[in-house]
């Protein structure tokens, strides 16, 4: 019964079980690959909206202040399916879970560098 449900929930919710597998490789600080590569592609993919080096100055846009009591659930599901409401395009056809756990992995460490976060403890 437990398996089941268990099999309901990540059916239900296809990146629940990529999100957390990632997520806590994307905490980690000792991820220097990671964070290089999710700057690059930050810079490519997100910076026309969120800030070259996602340092937008209006903090409507700027996701190092705006994920500080965010998850990292969170981040993988609002890149995943974007918020078309507020204009944010989805980007599950574009970016692998790889990708997106590289993303997060180099705005948390902007969030670091920026004591936004405790050095220390990974980020949830
Ligand atoms: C076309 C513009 C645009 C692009 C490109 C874009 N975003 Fe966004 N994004 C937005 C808007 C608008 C919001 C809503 C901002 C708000 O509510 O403060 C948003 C919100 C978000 C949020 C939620 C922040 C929060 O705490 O509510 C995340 C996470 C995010 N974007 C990540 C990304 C990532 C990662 C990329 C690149 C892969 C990206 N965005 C590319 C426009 C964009």
């Amino acid at each position: 019964m437990r398996l089941v449900l268990a099999l309901l929930a990540a059916g239900a919710c296809p990146f629940a079980w990529s999100g957390t597998a990632f997520a806590q490789s994307a905490s980690q600080p000792s991820q220097p690959g990671a964070i290089e590569r999710g700057h690059h592609l930050f810079n490519s993919q997100c910076a026309h909206c969120h800030g070259e080096d996602a340092s937008a100055e209006d903090d409507y846009y700027n996701l190092p202040q705006l994920l500080i009591d965010k998850n990292d659930a969170f981040f993988f599901a609002t890149v995943n399916k974007g918020l078309p409401e507020k204009g944010m395009p989805p980007w599950k056809d574009v970016l692998k879970p790889r990708q997106i756990a590289d993303l997060l992995a180099y705005i948390r460490s902007l969030e670091r560098e920026q004591g936004l976060i405790d050095n220390q403890a990974p980020a949830h």
